[in-house]
């Protein structure tokens, strides 16, 4: 097997020369490497079907006889490379004798590789390439040119273009892909930035800066930016442009540390990692000299740039150290040790760094496994004794040592979604797939662990810039179609970090938020529980209210400042002794209920029912809704009724909402239902229902309602013991009077 290869990063001369040398031999392999500049991606993108290049990886098994290199005199070594004395170069570089005694050089002086290429071409009439693969080598011979114009251009490129023309290249489908040179305006405004360029470096990166007022050249100056960054070679470009709505930012990287895309972002722009550009506006009526405003731009662009470059490392080692309990942390390095050993990376993932990185207490932790954590969990357990539960199907193990600290572990993984709010079909993976499943970016952040990089902070999604510009972010714009809880997630980041919900992000609330009509009542339930341990579950709730994700639950659920108000209340309130004697009285159910129950209770019974039903809430709790919805209704104008009424009545209600309300109540209700608690409720006549039968009186209704009557009796004017039977007596007289009457 023969195959063809050209050099990394290729560009369109190293893919026009491989198409060619295999249209000149199609029992070559042609294999393009796997990084490609960003126009040959595009082409590619969007014609792979039709051309055919292979990888490394796509290239089919057997032994490799001869390689033939194009566009460049060194490859990638690759294993199935070795041992390969039969290597043939086709380059039009200057030569380098790189392959001296293994290889067959031909060194042309073209202007591009694909020129002498396309010139054996042009030998064999017997061939007819078509539209797609002529546009392709055309591109070659025109980007390694200039487009014919580099002072590099030779004749030569010039006839093999124009062959490639009469071929069927196609010069409208080129033009799509390929750089422009510039027009005299944008040659003008290059002219001008040049002069004005400034070079600094900020956190290791170099940093070219350059202003000009185009505000009278009416042109695209992206061209420009991709020439200066060609030319200039920054490690970051910003061009910043007085146009006439404002100063227009337009940034090039020449590498992944510096996110301009989020830069821009922040400047009412967008782009790329790496092309990105945003707008400052200015009203130049109001402002003064032009360059002033220039050179003001230019200071607060790399006053907030820091904020966007990713520090060659960062390493977390001493705040995982002051901020993890001791004991935890002891079992974290143990299990490091062991991962270490096992050759299995290990890292603390989500939440957890988040927190670490503002300064929060951190409790839980998800420690990630890249491998199998069972086998990971295994291993701890047979040295270190202690509890494993294994969990297979999951890809997860429960290891609790012998002194019953006890942590999670799970294996990296990567999940995809059938149907949007199913639930999630997961696979094991690579901490990146499993990083990329994630909510927010700020919930993507890594530190590893084990061996040598112990506190190295993996941050792949622009998690820490986000943190930073407190933004809570999704990572893809389906986010809240593959899972709808995540709107309720979404707000409660936002509350409780008070920071934004980026922009875009929000859009996608707006759009996908009918997803929660596909939700099952359990989750929802549980996510809107979760707001309750928030510090200000109201804000959330309210939150909910005005975005528009609560009406999907039910049209009708409504929010107004006085539920807030009781909310707070309810938080701030110390209970009372006296509550701590109540049995059976669910304090838990309260803690992590009783926000919720404050505002559901504000709606009307109908609704409280339809929610009970939508969210498939629990009997109790359904229960006690309604019970706090009958007392805020019904409770302060019963406060002055005889005691016995009031006691009826709450005797008819779970104790809970009970206890809820006295939390929020006004202060005369309060002590209305201290009263209840600690007196009333209490009350019960000494005569019983076999002392009535004994007194003669004969089982039934009669009897029920002469014994609530005695206990109300009881309550309300204080009857003692020995007035009871008195009491009882001139009861059946006025009764039986009564019926005499009747
Ligand atoms: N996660 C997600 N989508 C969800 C739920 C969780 O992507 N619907 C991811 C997030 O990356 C999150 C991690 O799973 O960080 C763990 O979930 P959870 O414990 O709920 O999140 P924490 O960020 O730890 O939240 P909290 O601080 O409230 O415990």
């Amino acid at each position: 097997m023969n195959i063809i290869l050209t050099h990394e990063q290729a560009d369109f001369d190293a893919a026009g020369s491989v198409l060619a040398a295999w249209l000149l031999d199609p029992s070559r392999i042609p294999i393009l490497p796997k990084r490609r500049n960003r126009n040959l991606a595009a082409f590619l993108d969007d014609y792979k079907t039709r051309l055919p290049f292979f990888t490394w990886k796509t290239l089919p098994k057997g032994s490799i006889d001869r390689i033939y290199i194009t566009d460049t005199q060194t490859v990638e070594e690759h294993s199935r490379m070795s041992g390969i004395k039969d290597i043939i170069v086709w380059d039009h570089h200057p030569q380098r004798h790189l392959f001296p005694d293994r290889a067959e050089n031909i060194y042309e002086t073209t202007g591009a590789c694909t020129t002498f290429l396309v010139e054996q071409l042009m030998d064999r009439p017997d061939l007819h390439p078509g539209r797609i693969y002529t546009t392709l080598m055309l591109m070659g011979i025109y980007e390694d040119t200039g487009s014919l114009s580099y002072g590099s251009t030779t004749p030569r490129d010039i006839r093999a273009a124009a062959w490639l023309v009469e071929k069927g290249a196609d010069l409208d489908l080129m033009r799509r892909y390929i750089l422009q040179p510039m027009t005299d305006h944008q040659q003008q405004g290059f002219d001008i930035l040049m002069q004005s360029m400034e070079i600094c470096e900020i956190m290791d990166e170099k940093i070219v800066t350059a202003a000009a007022d185009i505000r009278e050249i009416s042109d695209e100056f992206s061209a420009v930016a991709h020439q200066m960054r060609d030319m200039l070679n920054p490690d970051g470009l910003i061009l910043l442009l007085a146009v006439k709505t404002g100063i227009r930012i337009i940034c090039r990287a020449t590498t992944d540390d510096i996110d301009f895309g989020a830069m821009m972002r922040s400047m009412n722009g967008g782009g790329h990692i790496r092309a990105a550009s945003g707008m400052i506006p200015v009203d130049y009526m109001e402002t003064g000299n032009i360059n002033d405003i220039l050179e003001d731009a230019r200071e607060s662009v790399l006053h907030v740039l820091p904020n966007f470059i990713r520090p060659p490392w960062m390493n977390l080692k001493e705040k995982l150290e002051a901020q993890i309990p001791e004991k935890q942390l002891k079992l974290i390095n143990l299990i490091a040790e062991t991962a270490e050993r096992l050759d299995t990376p290990l890292y603390i993932v989500g939440g957890v760094v988040r927190d670490l990185l503002q300064d929060q207490p951190v409790m839980d932790f998800d420690i990630v496994v890249e491998g199998d954590a069972t086998r990971l969990g295994k291993e701890l357990a047979a040295i270190h004794g202690g509890k494993l539960t294994l969990h297979p199907q999951f890809f997860t193990a429960k290891w609790e040592t012998k002194e019953g600290v006890s942590l999670d572990l799970i294996s990296a993984r990567s999940e995809t979604y059938s149907a949007p709010a199913a639930l999630p079909t997961v696979a094991m993976s690579g901490i990146e797939p499993d990083l990329h499943r994630r909510d927010f970016t700020i919930n993507t952040l890594a530190i590893r662990l084990d061996g040598e990089h112990y506190g190295e902070l993996l941050d792949l999604c622009g998690g820490l810039s986000d943190l930073k510009n407190e933004l809570i972010r999704t990572l893809h714009d389906h986010s809240f179609t593959d899972d709808p809880t995540r709107l309720f997630r979404a707000v409660r980041f936002e509350q409780r970090l008070n920071f934004d919900l980026e922009s875009d992000t929000l859009r996608q609330m707006n759009d996908q938020m009918d997803g929660i009509n596909l939700l099952t009542g359990q989750r929802i339930w549980h996510e809107l529980r979760l707001y309750c341990d928030e510090d200000a579950p109201e804000r959330n709730f309210s939150r909910i209210v005005r975005l528009g994700i609560a009406e999907k639950i039910n049209r009708a659920l409504s929010w107004n400042e006085n539920t807030g108000t009781d909310c707070v209340r309810f938080r701030k309130t110390t209970p009372e002794k006296y509550w701590n004697y109540q049995s059976g009285l669910d304090f838990e159910l309260v803690e992590t209920e009783g926000p919720l129950w404050i505002w559901l209770s504000c709606h009307s019974a109908e609704i409280i029912a339809e929610l009970g039903k939508r969210l498939l809430m629990p009997k109790k709790t359904q229960h006690c809704i309604k019970s706090l919805a009958l007392l805020r209704k019904y409770f302060s104008g019963m406060i002055r009724q005889a005691p016995s009424e009031i006691t009826f009545f709450l005797e008819s209600l779970p104790v809970e909402p009970l206890y809820c309300y006295a939390l929020f109540c006004p202060e005369a209700e309060k002590r209305t239902l201290k009263q209840y608690i600690t007196g009333w409720h209490q009350i019960r006549p000494k005569t019983t229902g076999a002392d009535l039968i004994e007194m003669g009186i004969k089982p039934g209704p009669q009897m029920k309602k002469l014994l609530t009557s005695l206990r109300a009796a009881c309550i309300d004017t204080g009857l003692e013991e020995e007035e009871e039977t008195e009491w009882i007596q001139s009861w059946q007289t006025v009764i039986s009077s009564r019926e005499s009457e009747d």
